[in-house]
């Protein structure tokens, strides 16, 4: 008998986990994978990035694994202020010697450190090894996000050969895009091992859109942010935000919306990274059919200067970010 779970956009096949009682114990018979990622990788990406996103699929199963072991502060803080946790620092080294070690990666930064780490190969990785961690104490989901670069950085979102995001939630998920639409593989538990089965392929952003969530406080957005997150209840849509900008993009894909870390009045750059954060979900955003803007521009045209220049985040579907930009323009 086959045991399906319907995940999200296609139903999964695996073998059934539970025996009837009194049953004559003997071997579930071995259902065949739906997809590997191993053999989509291998049919659908450059070797380069196969190779690197593998091994950001097997080290990200170590990363969910330590969470709950690793959840102290340290006394140091990140590049760009933010408190460093334990489990900051573990994901980021776990991951730039994931990365270097396949022979691929040009350098690797990472918002965890000041300067990237260099290696042999020709992909320049940006990453933010555990984006929301400020909600480990939560439980609120967390993720990790990583760009594919084909310069140095840095470098704007133009230069983008593909990019990736987990989520650390309800599932370990990997969702990517090498500029062919945005595909999505689950970790399900094989054994004791863990494998990667695909559960979707050619994601888009549906039509029409229900979820919104907006990063910082209220009282600091700008005006124009400010009267349109205000009229997006009135339009059928529904608040939801957890705080992890990977877990409310990651629902902004699957329900269609908006998720935006606004400009602020103090600081109108706002706060996500543009090489580490924005312009690596902009990319995948783009591929599922949506739009994300710094308020004047696409977010993939912004140059950061530095490897920690942040801009303010309007993403999600198409329509509702060119609104928000034409608020932004005639406040
Ligand atoms: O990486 C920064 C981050 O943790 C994002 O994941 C999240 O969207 C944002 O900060 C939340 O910031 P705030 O607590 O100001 O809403
Ligand atoms: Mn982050």
């Amino acid at each position: 008998m086959e045991a399906k779970c319907v995940l999200g956009y296609i139903t999964v096949s695996h073998p059934p986990t539970r025996r009837r009682l009194n049953t004559p114990k003997r071997a579930v018979p071995a259902e065949p994978p739906s997809l590997k990622l191993e053999e989509f990788l291998r049919l659908n990406a450059p070797d380069d990035l196969a190779a690197l996103t593998y091994a950001i699929a097997k080290s990200s199963v170590d990363v969910w694994d330590s969470i709950p072991f690793k959840t102290g502060l340290l006394t140091g803080s990140n590049p760009s202020g933010d408190a460093q946790k334990a489990i900051d620092v573990f994901s980021n080294d776990l991951f730039v010697e994931a990365l270097t070690s396949t022979g691929h990666a040009a350098e690797v930064a990472s918002e965890e450190m000041e300067e990237p780490v260099a290696s042999k190969g020709g992909v320049s990785v940006a990453m933010d090894p555990l984006d929301g961690s400020s909600n480990v104490e939560t439980n609120n989901p967390l993720g990790s996000i990583f760009g594919f670069y084909s310069r140095r950085l840095p470098a704007s979102g133009r230069s983008l050969v593909g990019a990736l995001y987990v989520t650390y939630g309800t599932m370990l998920t990997l969702t990517f895009s090498f500029g062919k639409g945005v595909h999505r593989f689950v970790a399900l538990r094989e054994g004791a091992a863990m494998s990667f089965q695909l559960l979707g392929v050619n994601l888009k952003l549906p039509d029409r859109p229900e979820v919104y969530g907006f990063g910082g406080s209220r009282k600091e957005w700008v005006d124009a942010a400010a009267r349109f997150w205000a009229s997006l209840d009135g339009r059928g849509l529904r608040n939801r935000y957890c705080g992890t900008f990977v877990g409310d993009y990651n629902q902004v894909l699957a329900r269609g919306g908006i998720f935006s870390y606004p400009a602020l009045v103090n600081k109108p750059r706002g706060k996500l990274r543009v090489l580490f954060e924005c312009a690596p979900m902009a990319y995948i955003n783009e591929q599922a059919g949506g739009y994300a803007s710094d308020g004047t521009k696409n977010m993939l045209d912004v140059a950061p200067s530095g490897l920690a220049e942040t801009s303010p985040l309007y993403i999600g579907s198409a329509g509702l970010v060119r609104e928000v930009e034409q608020s932004l323009s005639s406040a």
